[in-house]
């Protein structure tokens, strides 16, 4: 498809818009070389217990990275969610909760109601012994209480670890202990697409690896008869029943930590990126309130899971501090039918709808005439996020959701960066289908030669990299700060590292071309290719495994494992589905295995260093163009991998 395609702008868009297409161009400039004065500007749209007069102290200079926002500023973003919102809006509805099974009732959860919900949960949460400061790992479905949990955290100053549903009790229990929480809040069971996920049981068996938990706060969600441990396991309902409709939001300092969200990066274990009070709120809501051109009284829903930072920060922290309508939603696209996502919208009269490309290309595959029963003239701007969109996704999504009129708005960004980076601003940016266009306020995206130089002409490729600090910035890795500064600030010194690769056409768009480094992304979730071996070597017939992805229509990318067994083992396909299994209780069922190849021996070098380039390559039946392999030690095993492949 012609990169050639441009779409100016509706009327509408333009008539209706925040910031005009001047406007950006204006204050970008002015973002940029006065940020001191842009940021201060914006930092009044949240209520501070005492103003920042301090806003940016930040550098990227190696090995001294340190970032901070805000610093003496004084808020609490709780009563920025729901406090500040009770005198104008208190009736308006804060949450819209759509249930998996669509004959179950809808919540619709005003911001009183909101205030009560997560009043009572602080105080809750007090009783059990969690002070500001502390941890409380929270592993729940998409129901209220996850925000309600959220926000109760917030309220009393406790750091938050949400850890997705669908992770194994193995991976729960390395967040639980990585990050010290004294408390995990929990559900009885989730349901998903029809099905229900056993979560107590997941936490009781992650609580056998994670001795330090002293209480559990369990939501009566399904009714399933589920074992509750005497002096350990507390229902939330009862608790909440018991103590007072109001707690005091604790005033916090701006960098404050906020929340812990794991996520996976290319060596090791996943890393716990923490986000903090100040810069973070600023930077959620102003992203909110413009990427989506957001208006009091819309319907808002994002698609994503509080599980992953799309869902911390454009379902429930920047849409509520705005005051917004924000929609939750329990259940998948494709149940009971794949016509399920429209129905929501026009039950709900949906406004402004984001989801992520994967999902897209799954509802585009279903054919049209789903999308086509439904009415969808409630809907005004359509987002994207988490994985480059392929063009004809793009423009599937344009014709058949938008139906031609609706803005699209492709957003860049990652766990560690907070907010959006890169996007259109509706109503002032022209879209190119599968560019992210231009950045955000205060952002400087610049393109590094592999090697580390600069790119300076318009017209660029390599990798993708950010000169200056932005407020809702990641402050570090949870207890590994030099891991921090390692990952993200010493390969190419002096600027913050995406790990994404990019390229900027002549109109200085920005087209993001994927992971340059060994991170996945499988429909639009992070997972790191050492996560997946090291839990395939954790098999006791597994010797050796590597990992890396390949295209994969639906998911964007698919795990791709070559697995060398111990000597001896049969490598038949029981195996196979035995270590598929393996991996899926492992981590979890996102980290399913695609492919698996038999690999007698691995493409390594002579000194031991597994040649990743042949077999992305191998994996990517692309084996025509495999470079200089005459460093290998063995060069006879790229032949067998080559014979044997799996992705034909
Ligand atoms: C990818 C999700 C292209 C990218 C918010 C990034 C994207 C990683 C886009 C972060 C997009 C996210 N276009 N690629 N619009 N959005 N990505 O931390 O590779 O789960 O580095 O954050 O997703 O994933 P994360």
């Amino acid at each position: 498809m012609s990169e050639q395609l441009v779409f100016q702008p509706s009327a509408a868009a333009i008539a209706r818009t925040h910031v005009t297409k001047d406007q950006y161009e204006q204050l970008y400039a002015r973002s940029v070389s006065d940020p001191n004065g842009f940021w201060a500007e914006q930092a009044q749209r949240i209520d501070w217990m005492k103003s920042p007069t301090i806003i940016k102290n930040s550098t990227f200079q190696y090995p001294d990275v340190s970032i901070k926002w805000f610093e003496d500023g004084v808020l609490n973003i709780s009563a920025n969610c729901i406090d500040r919102h009770l005198v104008e809006r208190g009736d308006q509805v804060a949450i819209i909760w759509e249930p998996d099974d669509p004959k179950a009732e809808a919540e619709y959860i005003t911001y009183a109601k909101l205030h009560e919900k997560v009043s009572r949960c602080a105080n809750v949460l007090k009783s059990l012994g969690v002070r500001k400061g502390d941890r409380v790992t929270i592993y729940l479905p998409m129901i209220p209480q996850a925000a309600y949990a959220m926000l109760a955290c917030a309220r009393i100053g406790a750091i938050h670890s949400v850890v997705f549903g669908g992770f194994s009790p193995d991976a729960l229990a390395g967040r639980i202990n990585d990050c010290d929480s004294k408390v995990v809040i929990t559900a009885d069971e989730g349901r998903r697409g029809g099905k229900t996920v056993p979560l107590k049981a997941n936490v009781d068996k992650a609580l056998q690896d994670a001795p330090g938990v002293e209480k559990v706060l369990v939501v009566h969600n399904t009714g399933a008869d589920v074992l509750m441990k005497g002096s350990r396991d507390v229902w939330w309902h009862e608790a909440a029943a018991g103590v007072e409709p109001f707690c005091d939001p604790e005033p916090m300092n701006a960098e404050d930590p906020l929340f812990i969200l794991y996520t996976s990066g290319s060596t090791g274990k996943p890393k716990g990126v923490l986000h903090t009070t100040g810069g973070y709120i600023v930077y959620a809501s102003l992203t909110h309130q413009l990427n989506f051109d957001y208006r009091d009284g819309e319907v808002y829903w994002c698609t994503a899971d509080v599980g992953w930072v799309t869902g911390h920060t454009y379902i429930v922290y920047g849409p509520l501090a705005n005051g917004a309508t924000t929609v939750m939603f329990e259940g998948i696209p494709s149940y009971p039918d794949v016509g399920r996502f429209w129905e929501v919208v026009d039950k709900h009269k949906i406004n402004i709808f984001h989801t992520a490309p994967t999902a897209i290309r799954a509802l585009m595959g279903a054919g049209t005439e789903w999308v086509e029963k439904a009415d969808l003239s409630s809907l005004r701007l359509l987002g994207t996020v988490g994985e480059p969109i392929n063009p004809e996704a793009w423009m599937w999504y344009h014709k058949n959701v938008g139906r031609g009129r609706c803005e699209i708005v492709d957003t860049w960004w990652q766990t560690e960066t907070g907010g959006v980076l890169i996007s259109p601003l509706p109503g002032a940016i022209a879209t190119k289908p599968g560019s992210a266009t231009l950045p955000f306020f205060g952002v400087e995206p610049i393109v590094l030669s592999p090697e580390g130089r600069l790119q300076e002409q318009t017209k660029a490729e390599g990798v993708l990299a950010i000169k200056e600090s932005w407020p809702g910035q990641a402050r570090t890795i949870w207890g590994d700060h030099s891991r921090f500064v390692s990952t993200y600030f010493e390969t190419y010194k002096g600027y913050y590292f995406t790990g994404d690769g990019c390229r900027r056409d002549e109109d200085g768009y920005y087209w993001i071309t994927g992971r340059v480094d060994d991170v996945l992304n499988i429909s639009g979730h992070r997972l790191g290719t050492a996560e997946i071996e090291s839990a395939l070597v954790s098999h006791p017939k597994v010797s050796e495994a590597a990992v890396v992805g390949y295209p994969h229509d639906l998911k964007g990318q698919g795990i791709y494992c070559y697995v060398t067994l111990m000597s001896g083992e049969t490598s038949d396909e029981a195996l196979k589905i035995e270590l598929r299994n393996w991996v899926r209780k492992e981590i979890g069922p996102i980290a399913t295995p695609d492919l698996i190849q038999w690999a007698p021996g691995l493409p390594k070098t002579r000194s031991g260093k597994i040649m990743r380039r042949i077999l992305r390559k191998v994996a990517e039946n692309d084996f025509g163009s495999l470079g200089d392999t005459s460093t290998l030690a063995d060069p006879a095993v790229v032949t067998d991998l080559i014979e044997n492949r799996q992705n034909r």
